[in-house]
């Protein structure tokens, strides 16, 4: 199949009441964790890469890397699809760059600016992406926590307006919508109960009918993590993520793409920090790259399962 746009699967995913994981991908073993699960799983699947990640890896080793990943699916016989995706992209020419190199979606990140320029942008790109072939994901209302180089606090964190939304599609020809409806990047996204407002998701929904949402930061920072991080050397107390019913709930709802970064994080170093502890004989890179891309793969196994609904849709 190769890759393919988010067109056909997000309007599966609408109709089916379930979401896409877009994972991001920094290096191999990411790759090949997320990979191995959406394939025994049968899963569609997202994998996005962010300005940070061209700028470790290097933009021409992640796209062969998932070329390669794509090659493997083939030759054990088996077809999903996969979207290749641009994670915030900061600018035009970051966008257009990934159009031109084979991307098949991306996504112009322009809530740092306000509305007219965030339109004007969000304009540019989707005419260049369009005319390729290439779908367009925006953003409008910012994120709780530290997005880009602008920190909002919780306190601040600015929902999305719907009536502003609703506009805001129709106006620059996106083909989905990032909305801030509570959840924020990283590790630490709720200091007492969790909560997200599903009447603005609904609004949204109500004013832009069957148009494909996605939530950002949508990690849910899985206890198990963050206990054996903390129990082998680590220091992260208090990290809390979204809880898993609140993301299948926006699932059954207009969320088409639920975004999971921080938890590959959390999954590859607690299982590595605890290789480390219990296994300080070992310095074979292998040994402990092996087991975190174990640990990723299980664990986006699970959110295909259990949580994006998304098993047995490729
Ligand atoms: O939304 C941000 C993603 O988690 C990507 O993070 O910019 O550190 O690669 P990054
Ligand atoms: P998390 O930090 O919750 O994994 O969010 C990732 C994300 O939104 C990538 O764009
Ligand atoms: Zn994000």
């Amino acid at each position: 199949m190769g890759l393919v746009t988010t067109k056909e699967m997000f309007e599966k995913a609408y109709k089916g009441g379930y979401a896409i994981g877009a994972f991001n991908v920094n290096n191999m073993e990411i790759i090949q964790g997320i990979v191995e699960a959406a394939t025994e799983t049968n899963s569609p699947v997202i994998l996005q890469v962010s300005a940070g990640a061209r700028k470790y890896a290097n933009p021409i080793y992640l796209k062969k890397l998932v070329e390669a990943s794509l090659e493997c699916i083939k030759l054990q016989g088996k077809d999903i699809p996969v979207v290749l995706h641009l994670d915030h992209g900061p600018d035009f020419i970051t966008c257009k760059d990934c159009i031109d190199s084979g991307f098949t979606s991306v996504m112009i990140d322009g809530s740092k600016y306000d509305f007219e320029e965030n339109v004007a942008l969000t304009k540019e790109v989707v005419d260049y992406a369009h005319k390729r072939g290439v779908v367009v994901e925006a953003e409008i209302g910012k994120l709780a926590g530290i997005e880009d180089d602008v920190a909002v606090s919780s306190d601040d964190a600015m929902y999305t307006n719907p009536k502003e939304a609703e506009e805001f599609v129709k106006r620059t020809g996106c083909d989905s919508l990032a909305i801030a409806i509570g959840t924020s990047h990283g590790a630490y996204k709720f200091k007492g109960e969790p909560r997200l407002r599903f009447d603005i998701l609904e609004e949204i929904s109500k004013r832009l009918p069957n148009f494909p949402i996605v939530l950002h930061g949508a990690s849910s920072v899985p206890q198990e993590f963050v206990d054996m991080c903390n129990k082998y050397g680590g220091n992260i107390p208090g990290a809390k993520g979204v809880p898993e019913e609140m993301l299948r709930k926006a699932a059954t709802m207009a969320v088409c793409k639920i975004n999971i970064d921080s938890d590959i994080r959390l999954a590859m170093t607690a299982n590595i920090r605890e290789c480390f502890v219990n296994e300080p004989e070992v310095f074979d890179p292998r040994t402990y790259l092996g087991k975190a891309r174990e640990a990723v793969k299980n664990m986006v196994k699970h959110k295909i399962v259990n949580v994006l609904g998304s098993e047995n849709k490729a």
